[in-house]
């Protein structure tokens, strides 16, 4: 028999009591964690959403005792009783509460529960997709909890800062119009409008420029946001920007308002100081000394260019990377010289895996650079090479030779490996960094056309402006872009808008929009820039990022209440699903014998 809450009201919550409420007579609500039947004692450890306390049933008070024979995990009680201090041998040490314990009068068995599928207990985790199954059941874990309670208060610290800043909170349309921002759309179809559709927001970009438009001045928003992409440890189809913007405000004074932001919510929520200003490189300077747009700084390991050294070398992997335009470039791994070949081929296979053609390396010892590739080159060359990197005795150096983009992209990757693998930074430490000074534009070679590098409403840097005469200066216009990154993981990016129509004309030029195609795309837009545009730019801080940096979580996935898998699917709901033919036949939509065949597939 199950009981009725009735009048009966909580007075306390579990985990806040302490030795002062010692005396006490309290009542408590929450779930059966664990229990223990010592034949006489009955001990279970209630837990709420504060934590846990021990709850005693002694024998002598017969019908409660009784009652509490009854329970078992999980089972939803409310318990009156007195608080009491333990004795000094009783005390629990790894409980937060361990000083003390209620004895229990009064016991209400608020509901049952049936044996979980998945245990509450961080030892014994199951498999992930079991525990997405039961995403309700997994977020009693205290570690998952703790988790989502900080997300909650680094979003009211957000808002706290920002109200206080004069920012306004606006909410923007989920259904719009879909305009091209860089990853697919999720498409909504009309039932009203047959065959046309509105898209999920990529991102509130659009309507937050056009709310500097219509004179708000500053603007932010918790928004949801929507790409259909590959997804990744730190990317989710679904997930959340702080999202803001600034009117007549220089990129000084929007990273300010940003460190600003960052230093409250990190001494507000988890009582840490963050050092600013954050330093600043510009995109060219991350890219040549750490092959990346989002180093990891809290280590050196930088990327070395020794194509000069080598400019007549005989050794043909080198010479053919240089004679197509490419460079040479290394890395060198301090102390590792003990590599065993497999180990440099794990590191050769991560090359490969990112399309390098191979991974060179050699060691370093007392006479000079011995082993791998060392033969093939001229003492000079040695010597040079050594003489450059300052490498020494037990050294290992690691070299890739392609185009640029491939040389960055594969020594960058081996760079992080060995940061993680020789624990080469403090897990503790939060470093900060603003990227500057984008391209606005980057060539396409496969589609032979000119794309726009981050963003297509960017204002290029005023003494750049006359590169659009030429294509061929194209790739030399740097955008008034930025990102901020912390420990190698990109938290914010946003840049400083193009407010005038005449430059973003050319914007979409270079980018090859014809008239219609612009009408038909962003005619809306354009049209808004026509009246008045105040100068203005912005920013988004990728919440989920901010707060898996900040829990120090390692999948995306532990800091959203209900997220997808890496297959973009809700395993808890079984959706995306199938829907009645009906439903579909109203918004004129037929799902195509291919479709379906694949989707068999998967
Ligand atoms: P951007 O596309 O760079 O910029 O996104 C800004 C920040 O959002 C986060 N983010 C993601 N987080 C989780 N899953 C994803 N799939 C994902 N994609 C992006 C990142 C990223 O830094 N409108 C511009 C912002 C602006 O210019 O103001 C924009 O959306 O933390
Ligand atoms: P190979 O002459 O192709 O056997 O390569 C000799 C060494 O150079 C091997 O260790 C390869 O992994 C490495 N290598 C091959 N191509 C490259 C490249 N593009 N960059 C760096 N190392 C390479």
């Amino acid at each position: 028999m199950l009981d009725f809450i009735g009048n009966n009201k909580r007075t306390h919550f579990a985990g806040k009591l302490n030795k002062k409420n010692v005396g006490e007579k309290i009542t408590l609500m929450g779930w059966v964690h664990r229990r223990r039947d010592l034949g006489g004692l009955i001990f279970i450890d209630l837990r709420d959403v504060t934590g846990m306390i021990q709850i005693v049933f002694r024998p002598e008070s017969r019908e409660v005792h009784k009652k509490a024979g009854r329970l078992r995990n999980e089972y939803v009680i409310a318990v009156s009783g007195k608080v009491l201090a333990r004795d000094t041998a009783n005390i629990n040490k790894k409980m937060k509460t361990g000083k003390i314990e209620v004895e229990a009068d009064k016991l209400l068995l608020l509901n049952d529960s049936e044996p979980l599928p998945v245990q509450i207990n961080e030892n014994i985790l199951a498999e992930e997709d079991l525990r997405l199954k039961y995403r309700f059941l997994d977020l009693r874990r205290e570690k998952l909890k703790n988790i989502i309670l900080l997300r909650h208060e680094i979003i009211f610290a957000m808002r706290e800062f920002l109200t206080k800043k004069n920012f306004f909170e606006i909410e923007t349309p989920i259904l719009m119009k879909s305009t091209p921002e860089g990853a697919r759309d999720y498409l909504v179809p009309s039932r009203i409008h047959k065959g046309k559709f509105f898209a999920l927001p990529q991102s509130p970009q659009i309507y937050k420029q056009l709310l500097m438009i219509g004179g708000f001045d500053r603007y932010f928003q918790i928004a949801r946001c929507f790409r259909d992409e590959d997804l990744r440890a730190d990317r989710q189809p679904e997930f959340t920007q702080l999202d803001l913007e600034m009117s007549f405000a220089s990129q000084d004074e929007i990273f300010h308002v940003i460190e600003e932001m960052f230093i409250y919510i990190f001494r507000k929520t988890i009582n840490i100081e963050l050092k600013t200003p954050f330093p600043r490189l510009s995109h060219n300077e991350s890219m040549e000394r750490f092959g990346i747009d989002k180093p990891d700084m809290r280590f050196g390991m930088e990327l070395i260019d020794i194509s000069d050294i080598l400019k007549n070398t005989e050794f043909k992997v080198f010479s053919g990377a240089l004679e197509s335009g490419g460079s040479v470039r290394c890395i060198v791994a301090l102390g590792c010289s003990g590599y065993s070949r497999k180990q440099i081929d794990e590191l050769t296979k991560i090359a490969k895996h990112l399309d390098g053609k191979g991974l060179a390396f050699c060691k370093v010892e007392e006479n000079g650079l011995i082993a791998g590739i060392s033969k093939f080159l001229s003492k000079e060359e040695s010597r040079n090479i050594l003489e450059k990197i300052k490498a020494k005795n037990g050294d290992l150096i690691l070299f890739a030779a392609d185009s640029d983009k491939i040389v960055f992209k594969v020594l960058a990757e081996i760079r992080n490996h060995f940061g993680r693998k020789l624990k080469l930074y403090d897990e503790n430490e939060f470093n900060f960094v603003w990227i500057t000074d984008f391209p606005l534009f980057e060539y396409n070679e496969e589609d032979q056309r000119w794309e726009t590098a981050h963003h297509m409403f960017t204002l290029p840097k005023e003494e750049h402006l006359k590169y659009f005469d030429n294509e061929e200066d194209y790739g030399k216009i740097i955008g008034q872009l930025y990102d901020l990154v912390c420990n190698g993981l990109e938290l914010s990016s946003g840049s400083i808008r193009c407010h005038r129509l005449d430059v973003q004309k050319k914007i979409f030029d270079v980018l090859g929009f014809s008239e219609e195609e612009l009408e038909e795309k962003f005619g809306f837009f354009l049209n808004a820039l026509r009246y008045g545009t105040p100068p203005h730019g912005g920013i988004a801080p990728g919440i989920d990022r901010i707060v898996m940096i900040m829990a120090k979580a390692e999948s995306i996935r532990d800091v959203i209440a209900f997220p997808k898998t890496l297959q973009a699917a809700d395993l808890m709901s079984q959706s995306p699903s199938k829907v009645a033919k009906e439903q579909l036949d109203e918004l004129g939509i037929a799902v195509t014998t291919k479709a379906q065949r694949h989707e068999e597939k998967i």
